[in-house]
């Protein structure tokens, strides 16, 4: 109790300082989330600030071995969303005051592709009249693709580097150009000159990945400057490589454990950037999601993908809410939110504190 409480007093971490946070469970857990509260009560105020999800595209040009919309999977069906559709989610942000959306989108690069996402931002700037922030998650991109974005209007860009360790990422990506370690971590710095808030994330909790290996990754995050994260447990999807590997995942359980600890370390290494209640999270524990904001997270990203495309987003298994339509899950959210005393940042775009004080 005492290596905890004296750890807990500390302003900076050592990589053994969150191997043995990231390990802590019972009584000495709970003091962990507490602190962690209290630094997010302090710098952020218990508000939770929603995005609409539009998973924009399920085609991919990639193969990573971990997911389920990967090229090779051929089990579904592949689409795009359209762009009156598009529209019409912007549309329900702005009606139900979100402030932000989200498209996301499996990796493709083509000339039609980019074109299309520069017009739909543009589109949706222009009809909200600026109200709507706009993120991307659309993978690696050309220095000129992400200045063409943000140009457009997009502000804030997610890119998850999946695992910070080189040896790791190469043991769950194919060896090839198209995915590699070095060229992801350069887009990073790319969306960085851009301009953009710039978001990365990681899986928890994936075959061969160890506590080490998290806690690099914590310190990854602090080391490139993050504005944001997104991370949440690996769950298997049963049509990928890595589910042959099924073997050497961590429990349910500890993956959930993993998974909190991680939100609520960050929350104390990194006090004022946005992090968000993964969907990974809520599919793996019933109130995983509540459970995340508690001990640090403060996004919430309700999915507005029309419900007919959702049944072929499925980068993992058990992927909740497949069905749900917008009004349910803004009010089931809303209830969830407000039991634990948290209350939702409406008409706000929600931008990364971290960014606007670097940038002050
Ligand atoms: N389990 C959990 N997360 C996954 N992702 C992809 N496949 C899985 C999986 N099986 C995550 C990756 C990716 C994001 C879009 O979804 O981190 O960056
Ligand atoms: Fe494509 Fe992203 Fe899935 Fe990799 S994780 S296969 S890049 S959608």
């Amino acid at each position: 109790m005492t290596t905890i409480k004296n750890l807990l007093q500390k302003e900076d971490f050592t990589k053994e300082d969150l191997v043995f946070l990231l390990s802590v469970r019972g009584e000495e857990q709970q003091l962990l989330f507490a602190a962690a509260k209290q630094v997010k009560e302090k710098y952020l105020g218990n508000v939770v600030y929603f995005r609409g999800l539009v998973e924009y595209s399920n085609r991919c040009n990639k193969n990573c071995y971990y997911c389920g919309i990967r090229m090779g999977n051929k089990q579904l069906d592949r689409y795009t969303v359209s762009d009156e559709e598009v529209l019409e989610a912007a549309r329900l942000v702005q009606g139900n005051r979100y402030g932000s959306m989200v498209l996301q989108s499996g990796e493709c690069s083509g000339k039609a592709f980019v074109f299309r996402i520069t017009r739909l931002i543009e589109t949706i700037k222009q009809r909200s009249n600026n109200a709507i922030g706009i993120t991307l998650a659309c993978g690696e991109q050309s220095e000129e693709t992400y200045r063409q974005w943000f140009e457009a209007g997009a502000h804030r860009y997610l890119l998850r580097i999946e695992t910070s360790n080189e040896w790791l990422y190469k043991k769950i990506h194919p060896q090839n150009k198209r995915h590699d370690y070095s060229a992801r971590l350069a887009c990073l710095g790319l969306l960085r000159e851009t301009g953009y808030q710039v978001g990365t994330g990681v899986m928890i909790g994936f075959p061969m990945q160890t506590v080490e290996h998290l806690a690099e990754d914590l310190l990854f995050f602090k080391q490139q400057d993050i504005d944001m994260v997104g991370m949440g447990p690996y769950l298997v999807h049963n049509d990928t490589p890595l589910a042959s590997k099924q073997g050497n995942v961590p429990s349910l359980e500890e993956r959930f454990h993993l998974s909190i600890n991680m939100i609520a370390c960050l929350r104390l290494l990194m006090k004022d950037i946005n992090i968000a209640a993964s969907t990974a999270m809520q599919t793996l524990h019933p109130f995983g999601r509540e459970t995340a904001i508690e001990v640090g997270a403060n996004i919430v990203m309700p999915n507005l993908t029309p419900t007919k495309y959702r049944e072929n987003y499925k980068l993992y298994e058990n992927k909740p809410a497949l069905n749900e339509n917008a009004e349910d899950t803004k009010k089931h959210l809303e209830r969830q939110i407000k039991s634990i005393n948290h209350c939702i940042g409406y008409d706000d775009w929600g931008d990364s504190r971290h960014f606007h004080v670097r940038n002050s």
